[in-house]
């Protein structure tokens, strides 16, 4: 005390110093980093392609999200300034186990190449008009009792009670907490996701409450790796019709179009003469489907892939977003001739819950 009597400049000075050294923690002023390579015209064609033929039917012609299921914005600034290896590129490539986000990477079985993958991320950015900020790798400390009742309170209504996400991304799903760095979680509580329902919690909560939530969400990982894959075989045009030698299945559909996952179910134990069109990314046919189903997804080339298909057997499609890429092919199907086509309308999410029997891929080493 003494010494501090004496030398009221140490004491003044240590003060300021512990104080500033809290603001600035406060403040959160983040780095700025240059932008990534720039594309040639050339790859951002074929970007604006891509984009095109594999993302507009949930995401939207001019990226703003929420077309379909709550496929998300993918133009708002502060999804592109927190990383977009994390925050774009991976859901891209591996898609988020268990929501109709697929991977999209042909080393899981989806349509893109690496390079196509990247260059997709780059136009996505370079349309945000986003500048990258520099995220810290290190964990976010909070407490994460006093980060669930915050949770409850204020994001489940959206996100869901287990983060299983109802009109807002699902925050608990293992991919995106395995892809998400802390930062890139707290980063986007904080900043909200620019002309969506998504606020920035900056303004709403304290610091303090954003961390106990972001240490909440962090919390609910319990790991996740890309597993190894071995490709499935896909099936040969021979092996389209599950039970050839079956009975007419005589679907009663609503609004002359869906059938239920119950008269579906019946009609497959009953060894009724079907075929199921998997419509979505083959990835996710790779990981599980309904037995017997091949892979049509919603963006193949109909002209090439349907004149195998038979026009006198039931056709019933089916997808995860519920119905929306189901619909959409069995529209072209009609278009074709087709009529004796149907959309499974719980999508294969609702068929699972019911308790209905998927084929899924054995883990492989
Ligand atoms: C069948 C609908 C559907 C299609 C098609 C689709 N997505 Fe998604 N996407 C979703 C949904 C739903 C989510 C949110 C999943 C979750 O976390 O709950 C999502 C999440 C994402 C995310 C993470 C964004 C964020 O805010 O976390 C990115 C990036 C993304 N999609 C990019 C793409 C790209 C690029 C394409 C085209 C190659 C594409 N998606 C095609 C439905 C779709
Ligand atoms: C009114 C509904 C609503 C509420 C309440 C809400 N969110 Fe969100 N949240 C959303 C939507 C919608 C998105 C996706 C926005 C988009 O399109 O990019 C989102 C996105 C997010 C993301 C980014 C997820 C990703 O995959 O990129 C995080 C993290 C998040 N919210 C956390 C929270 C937290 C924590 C709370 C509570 C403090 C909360 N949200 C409250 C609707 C909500």
């Amino acid at each position: 005390m003494e010494l501090f009597l004496k030398f009221p400049k140490i004491l003044a000075f240590f003060l300021i110093a512990l104080l500033s050294a809290q603001l600035i923690a406060k403040e959160y002023t983040y780095s700025k980093m240059g932008p990534p390579r720039k594309l040639t015209p050339q790859q951002a064609e074929v970007a604006e392609a891509n984009y095109k033929k594999y993302c507009v039917l949930c995401h939207g012609e001019d990226r703003q999200g929420h077309v379909n299921d709550h496929a998300p914005s993918l133009r708002s600034k502060s999804l592109f300034e927190s990383g977009i290896p994390h925050a774009v590129l991976r859901p891209l490539s591996y898609g988020r186990e268990g929501t109709p986000m697929a991977g999209y990477l042909d080393e899981v079985g989806g349509p893109l190449t690496l390079e196509e993958t990247w260059n997709l991320t780059y136009w996505l950015f370079e349309k945000s008009g986003a500048e990258r900020v520099r995220l810290s790798t290190n964990p976010v400390i909070g407490d994460v009792t006093k980060g669930e009742l915050v949770y409850q309170k204020e994001c489940a209504t959206c996100h869901g009670k287990n983060g299983e996400g109802v009109t807002a991304p699902a925050l608990g799903n293992q991919s995106a907490l395995a892809h998400n760095t802390d930062e890139v979680i707290r980063y986007a509580i904080r900043h909200g996701r620019q002309g969506t329902p998504m606020k920035a919690y900056a303004e709403i909560l304290t610091e303090q409450e954003i961390d106990n939530v972001t240490a909440f969400l962090r919390s609910k990982a319990s790991g996740w790796e890309m597993k190894k894959t071995v490709l499935r075989r896909l099936p040969t045009p021979d092996e389209y019709v599950v039970n050839p030698d079956g009975p007419h299945p005589n679907f009663k559909l609503q609004e002359d179009l869906y059938v239920s996952a119950e008269d579906l179910n019946t009609a497959l134990q009953a060894k009724s003469k079907i075929v199921l069109l998997d419509t979505r990314v083959p990835s996710v046919w790779q990981t599980a489907h309904i037995e017997g189903s091949i892979p049509l997804p919603y963006y193949a080339d109909l002209d090439e892939t349907v004149k195998d298909l038979p026009k006198d057997v039931q056709i019933v499609a089916y997808c995860s977003c519920p119905r929306a890429a189901a619909d959409h092919v069995v529209r072209q199907l009609r278009n074709r001739g087709f009529d004796n086509t149907a959309v499974l309308y719980e999508g294969i999410f609702g068929w699972m819950n019911l308790g209905y029997p998927v084929s899924r891929r054995e883990a492989v080493e």
